[in-house]
């Protein structure tokens, strides 16, 4: 997820204007900031680049996704059902709005199971979060009927998808909302940031709002003139950072065409080992390609491959969620006691720790198998073939000294 690794002048041109009016705030300051609002073209570009009515800046992924299932009136005891392998940020989200985080088991697209979504609803379901993990997509249609079907919102969290698609719709356009993240690791990246898209004005209103105080952002120049119709919060941007977003997100398509080119190449030279199987990607024209997710057939040989390439030096920028303390339910024993900073209601923290202790065996015996190469956009052809044969030698080694169940 390589934004961040081909920094250059655009990015310093655009930083460079802000810097030179010196108007770091969003909002407000009509007068003085020179026609200069990075968040608002940023905002603009998000809708024409990926083909929503509205975007709306945030100051992360997790903002975006706490606005997201505000404005979509999620909260006390409603129930959210989203995967079991993901980042800690989508349930966190859910718990700060004070509705139960029901996680649920993943397939081999490493996203939601739809036949466990379906499953999990109950009266009090509210909504489904698909997390299109890795680059790479769930099910949409099995997940838009299903939410149909029962009368839930759906809400995507694309942080990591950023220009991926499925059936020709960008990730994140296909739900009630979508969510980005620009952390410093995405796809594209404002060094912090996020986003929420939807089509719904009435969402985006809401989003708008809640994101700055609440503010109506109808007083004009004067900020104190705007009306408070509701409760809100600060998680604005700032322009510092939409400026850095503006200057990415025109070189989205490069940076996603060289993953492509990156990725294919690493596949090729993976798929010479039979044993090996790839994640199954719904559209696979939609790959964003940031990471090329491969399986092992025995959760020893996996382990026993992560074990080698670490030895050998060549572990880094392949991940192993399985023994990944932020990404998958195994690790996350802080969930699976509800332990909070705060006091959370005894209700909630009953409904987190009775979800969170599900049998997730099925999950298990996917993650267990399953490797993440990153794909990174400075690789050079020689080193792409360098790094894949490495990684097929060790893979041979391990499997000729394994039994492998047939
Ligand atoms: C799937 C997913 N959702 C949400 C987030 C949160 O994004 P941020 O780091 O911008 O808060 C991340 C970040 O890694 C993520 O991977």
């Amino acid at each position: 997820m390589p934004g961040f690794e081909l920094w250059s002048d655009k990015e310093r041109r655009e930083l460079q204007d802000v810097l030179e009016n010196g108007i770091l705030m969003r909002y407000g300051f009509d007068g003085m900031r020179k026609g200069i609002w990075k968040s608002k073209e940023l905002e603009d570009a998000i809708c024409k680049t990926f083909g929503c009515t509205y975007a709306q800046l945030t100051s992360s992924g997790t903002s975006a996704l706490t606005t997201a299932l505000t404005a979509l009136g999620i909260g006390y005891s409603d129930e959210v059902i989203l995967p079991c392998f993901t980042f800690v940020a989508s349930f966190e989200a859910v718990i700060s709005v004070g509705a139960v985080p029901v996680l649920v088991d993943i397939d081999d697209t490493l996203t939601l199971n739809p036949e466990a979504v379906r499953k999990a609803i109950t009266p009090k379901t509210k909504c489904v979060i698909p997390v299109h993990m890795c680059g790479s997509m769930a099910d949409m249609n099995a997940l838009v009927s299903i939410c149909k079907e029962y009368n839930l919102l759906l809400l995507e969290d694309a942080c990591q998808s950023i220009g991926a698609s499925y059936k020709g719709k960008f990730l994140g356009t296909i739900g009630d909302a979508g969510t980005f993240s620009f952390d410093p690791v995405k796809t594209i990246t404002c060094g912090e940031g996020g986003a929420v898209l939807t089509n719904k004005g009435d969402i985006h209103i809401k989003c708008d709002g809640y994101s700055d105080h609440g503010h109506d952002h109808k007083g004009g120049a004067d900020r104190g003139a705007d009306q408070h119709p509701f409760i809100g919060y600060n998680y604005r941007i700032s322009e510092l950072h939409a400026a850095v977003g503006l200057a990415q997100i025109k070189r989205l398509d490069s940076f996603l065409a060289i993953q492509k080119k990156n990725h294919t190449a690493l596949k090729n030279i993976l798929s010479q080992v039979p044993e090996i199987s790839f994640r199954r990607i719904p559209d696979p024209a939609g790959d964003s390609c940031t990471f090329l997710s491969w399986f092992l057939p025995t959760e020893e040989a996996a382990m026993a491959v992560v074990n080698e390439m670490k030895a050998q030096g060549i572990l880094a920028g392949n991940f192993y969620w399985y023994d990944n303390n932020w990404h998958y339910i195994r690790k996350w024993d802080h969930l699976k006691n509800a332990i909070s900073v705060n006091h959370l209601s005894p209700s909630l923290k009953e409904q987190i720790i009775h979800h969170a202790n599900n049998d997730f065996s099925v999950s298990d015996a996917i993650m267990s198998r399953c490797v993440s190469t990153a794909i990174s956009l400075l690789w050079t052809d020689e080193q792409i073939k360098e790094k894949g044969e490495k990684m097929v030698a060790i893979i041979k080694k391990v499997i000729s000294g394994q039994t492998i169940p047939a």
